[in-house]
């Protein structure tokens, strides 16, 4: 058995598939995914100076649009590898959720020109409680053309001291699961709804959600990307606009200003609850199929 093989067959036992048996035991090497190094956006330092231009974005005063979504005949054209594992059992893309519509840069959040500035912006930022209690801010990172984005919900202790996002365990298993749908960590933008550690991990509170959604609105429209897929309840609310159990949204293409979204479990979810991790595996190769039926 090849390497490939055994850590498909490895990250499916880890998301709740068959009980695999291997021929030997797998190396820790084997199990670790290579990180790749962050691609565009600077990781802020600590200290870092107030933001050098743009002034803190007003908070948006209308709240978006929401509306069904639009129903669309996908038509799937595999890239990467066609006979890849991942496509084996991979369940069929669903019909359409909510078309959500929040309001443009200029009449609501930033104009930031370029991911760096959004990211300067942010290592000054101090529009919410969350910025007295931080190391580092955390603004994301990954491929500025990226047709994947990833939205979690903030930063934890690891990402607090580094600057990046979902470098701890949790970062650990959205690594193997991205590396397994073929969309590894380098080619995609991993994101946060709030860019400032909450104290003890708690999910922000929606003014401190409010106060940095505009970040994400912008960093969103600079990577355009084919595929947002909002990790956990406080991504999907965020971006969806909507006070809703994630058993709702999950199983349906969503749209973002226009974007595909698909709702899953946050990656800390799969680790507390194992249940979640099979549920979990569908949506990402929904997400990845749409990366297939987009140009
Ligand atoms: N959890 C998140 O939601 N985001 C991170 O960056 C890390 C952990």
């Amino acid at each position: 058995m090849n390497d490939a093989t055994r850590r498909w067959l490895e990250l499916q036992r880890d998301l709740g598939g068959d009980e695999v048996i291997f021929d030997r035991p797998l190396a820790q090497r084997e199990l670790e995914v290579e990180r790749a190094p962050a691609t565009v956006t600077p990781s802020p330092r600590k200290g870092s100076r107030p933001a050098r231009t743009a002034p803190a974005p007003a908070p948006d005063s209308v709240g978006p649009t929401i509306e069904k979504a639009p129903d669309v005949a996908w038509r799937i054209v595999p890239t990467g590898d066609p006979a890849a594992e991942w496509r084996t059992g991979a369940p069929p893309i669903p019909g359409p959720g909510l078309a959500v519509t929040f309001a443009t840069p200029t009449s609501g959040h930033g104009t930031w020109a370029s991911l760096e500035e959004v990211a300067e912006v942010v290592s000054g930022c101090v529009r919410c409680p969350l910025a007295a209690g931080r190391i580092l801010t955390v603004p994301g990172e990954g491929n500025p053309s990226a047709g994947l984005f990833c939205v979690g919900e903030g930063p934890g202790e690891s990402e607090d001291k580094s600057g990046r996002p979902f470098v701890g365990r949790a970062g650990a298993m959205l690594d193997k699961i991205l590396e397994v749908i073929e969309a590894p960590r380098a080619t995609v933008y991993i994101g946060n709804v709030v860019k400032c550690r909450p104290p003890r991990n708690r999910a922000p509170l929606p003014d401190e959600r409010d106060a940095c959604m505009p970040y994400l609105h912008r960093q969103i429209e600079l990577v355009r990307p084919k595929v947002i897929l909002a990790l956990g309840t406080s991504a999907a609310e965020a971006l969806l606009g909507v006070r809703k159990p994630l058993g709702e949204l999950r199983l349906k293409v969503h749209r973002y200003n226009g974007i595909p979204l698909v709702v899953t479990y946050h990656p800390a979810a799969l680790l507390r609850n194992p249940n979640w991790k099979r549920p979990a595996w569908d949506d990402v190769r929904i997400a990845r199929q749409l990366l297939d039926a987009i140009d």
